[in-house]
């Protein structure tokens, strides 16, 4: 099987970004995790990493015909890119949303996203192993919907 990663804007800096926030590993490491995970699987992948909204749309649109399965961080775009949750919802294709942290945890702005409802299922929160859950699952050719979420409440934070 074949499965599209797709990384939004700003994870290529991953490393030096906020590393209090993202850690100190670099998407080439994560890559690396995914790509090793993919050949015990024996999934093929494509793994992108897109700043813009165009160009992560083009690559959701080329997808079509090619992936079985969808892993995409669409990191700041997820909370309000109304055009790629309509390119999601339009190719079809099994779709899981992985965040390095835990979006439910942070800043109101980040505790919405607009896609959440046309994927398959979201796992927020676990860091770089996400996207390998989320490999696991797509190749298990799994249809239940997959939701992690955080047990522990806001306010006791
Ligand atoms: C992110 C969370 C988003 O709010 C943020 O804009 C990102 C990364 C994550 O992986 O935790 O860039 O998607």
């Amino acid at each position: 099987m074949n499965v599209l990663v797709i990384h939004g804007p700003n994870l290529n800096l991953l490393g030096t970004r906020e590393p209090d926030v993202y850690g100190r590993g670099t998407l080439a490491d994560i890559n690396s995790l995914i790509e090793a995970r993919a050949k015990e699987l024996c999934v093929q992948v494509r793994i992108v990493q897109r700043s813009s909204e165009g160009a992560i749309i083009d690559e959701i649109h080329g997808a079509a015909g090619w992936a079985s399965g969808i892993i995409i961080n669409a990191a700041a775009y997820t909370h309000y890119s109304i055009a790629i949750r309509d390119a999601l919802a339009a190719v079809m294709i099994p779709v899981v949303e992985v965040h390095l942290t835990n979006i439910f945890r942070r800043e109101p702005f980040r505790r919405t996203s607009v896609m959440s409802d046309v994927v398959q299922g979201v796992i927020t929160g676990l860091g770089p192993n996400g996207y390998l859950y989320a490999l696991d699952f797509l190749s298990g050719g799994g249809s239940q919907a997959l939701m992690v979420v955080p047990v522990q409440p806001i306010a006791s934070r």
